[in-house]
């Protein structure tokens, strides 16, 4: 473990950190994490050991795992505490109802007539709406989508909508939690008893599944089911499913394909947002490739809100207030955003994290190359990167975690995408490293060193 700093807290004080281990719910099926943050400033946190022999003892330990990807200006930004209490200050509470000036500020800011991604989504084009959490954004995405077949204000089908009664997503795919995402991810251990979206009765739509990159597969699926596609709900690098990027082309030859059977294309960058060494993961050589629908999150709130954003093309609209939120691009929100962007891109923070990404892609690669029993592959780009684990660690994923953790940095473990169709590797679980943007070279590399010493003390045990 990195080098312990002492102890500061009282037995009582350790014994509340346990209780709230106890009160909130547990998600996951193995007994919490015995540590908690006391403090975080960048990318180190102070923690302290909950129990054993070093029960109260604390230590420093990097974040790679940048707060599930959300947080990119790491812990106690100045900039971010600025701009929290000059809106707290100023900015009023006001609803969609009222036009706002921080909104108006941000909205102009990107999509205005100088706007820094009216390129991609000009306003005459494009509406956009603010939501709570990337969940929430998809949800909203879809709606928009869904609410496409109806004529809104007598709610029956448009004439020539009605066969449009499927929606394409990926095997592996995460877009949220909520129950109407549900459909959209293939896993069973998602689903099974929870509802879908009833195929089969009027107004119902299903949802199929293809694997994510083969464009063999999305070919062959498009040209047998062009004319009931609906809609194709993408993530632009596969998130939970393994830090999984698809083959050059790709995406803009999705594009293509949506354009030409008149099928909406949903991007959802929750995740990819500001983390690909540009804002949007739906880029490639010869720049941006078009969607209809744009999900951004985590990122967006910089580390200190949980919001969402949903791009979407003018003529996709829901029914009158059937999707009003009380916090949609709410001042403060807005300020935030505002701020935390302009400050991204005055100090050139993507440009600093493709330098990071190439950085990462050399040391993780490095890190595969020296423990083959443990790891299988690394892959990824600016502050993503996953590195795959070997059956063997993913059956002591936990050991792995504790040894890497008690090395002083702590990183998340996706899913995996699992089983994939037509004859593609199974896809295990896979370390996630994404630290934020503000992280340094030398931070990076020091993250890679204490994976490397953390996976020498698990391989031990093996
Ligand atoms: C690709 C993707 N979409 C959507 C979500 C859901 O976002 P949230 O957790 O903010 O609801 C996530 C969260 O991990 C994600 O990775």
């Amino acid at each position: 473990m990195s080098a312990p700093v002492g102890s500061r807290l009282t037995e009582a004080e350790l014994d509340q950190l346990q209780q709230s281990q106890h009160t909130h719910y547990n998600h996951y099926d193995r007994p919490p994490l015995p540590f908690a943050c006391l403090s975080a400033r960048g990318i180190a946190m102070e923690a302290v050991e909950l129990t054993g022999p070093h029960r109260g003892e604390t230590f420093t330990l990097y974040d790679a795992s940048g707060g599930y990807g959300s947080a990119c200006l790491g812990a106690g930004n100045d900039l971010v505490g600025r701009s929290l209490q000059r809106a707290v200050a100023a900015s009023g509470y006001v609803t969609d109802e009222i036009a706002s000036l921080e909104r108006a500020r941000l909205l102009d800011r990107l999509f205005g007539a100088e706007g820094r991604w009216s390129d991609r989504f000009p306003a005459e084009d494009y509406h956009v709406a603010g939501r709570n959490s990337g969940s929430e954004g998809l949800e909203l995405a879809l709606r928009l989508v869904l609410e496409s077949r109806f004529d809104i204000r007598r709610l029956r089908h448009r004439p020539g909508r009605e066969k449009r009664d499927t929606i394409l997503a990926f095997e592996g795919a995460w877009h949220g939690w909520t129950q109407g995402l549900l459909p959209l991810l293939n896993r069973r251990h998602y689903r099974v008893g929870l509802p879908g979206l009833a195929p089969g009765e009027d107004y119902g739509v299903r949802v199929e599944h293809i694997p994510f990159g083969d464009a063999d597969a999305l070919d062959e699926y498009v040209a047998a089911n062009a004319d009931r596609l609906l809609a194709v709900v993408v993530e632009p690098v596969q998130g939970d499913a393994g830090i999984l990027l698809p083959p050059p082309g790709y995406l803009r030859h999705l594009a293509r394909l949506c354009a030409d059977s008149r099928a909406w294309l949903v991007a959802d960058e929750v995740l990819t947002f500001a983390k690909t060494g540009r804002w949007f993961g739906m880029h490639d050589e010869d720049g941006p490739v078009p969607t209809d629908v744009t999900v951004i999150g985590k990122s967006l709130g910089m580390g200190a809100l949980s919001t969402s954003m949903v791009i979407a093309r003018r003529e996709l609209r829901a029914r009158a207030t059937g999707t009003i939120s009380t916090s949609d691009l709410r001042p403060l929100t807005s300020t935030v955003i505002h701020d935390g962007l302009g400050h991204i891109e005055n100090t050139g923070l993507l440009e600093h994290s493709r330098r990071l990404g190439s950085r990462l892609t050399e040391t993780l690669r490095a890190l595969v190359q020296r423990f083959p029993d443990v790891y299988t592959d690394s892959r990824g780009l600016g502050v993503m990167h996953g590195v795959e684990l070997s059956g063997a660690a993913a059956a002591r994923l936990d050991a792995l975690r504790t040894h890497v953790l008690r090395a002083g940095v702590y990183v998340e473990f996706m899913a995996g995408a699992g089983k994939r169709s037509r004859g593609l590797r199974y896809v295990h679980p896979t370390m996630r490293i994404a630290p934020p943007l503000i992280t340094t070279e030398a931070e990076a590399d020091e993250i890679v060193e204490r994976l490397g010493e953390g996976t020498r003390r698990f391989q031990e045990t093996l």
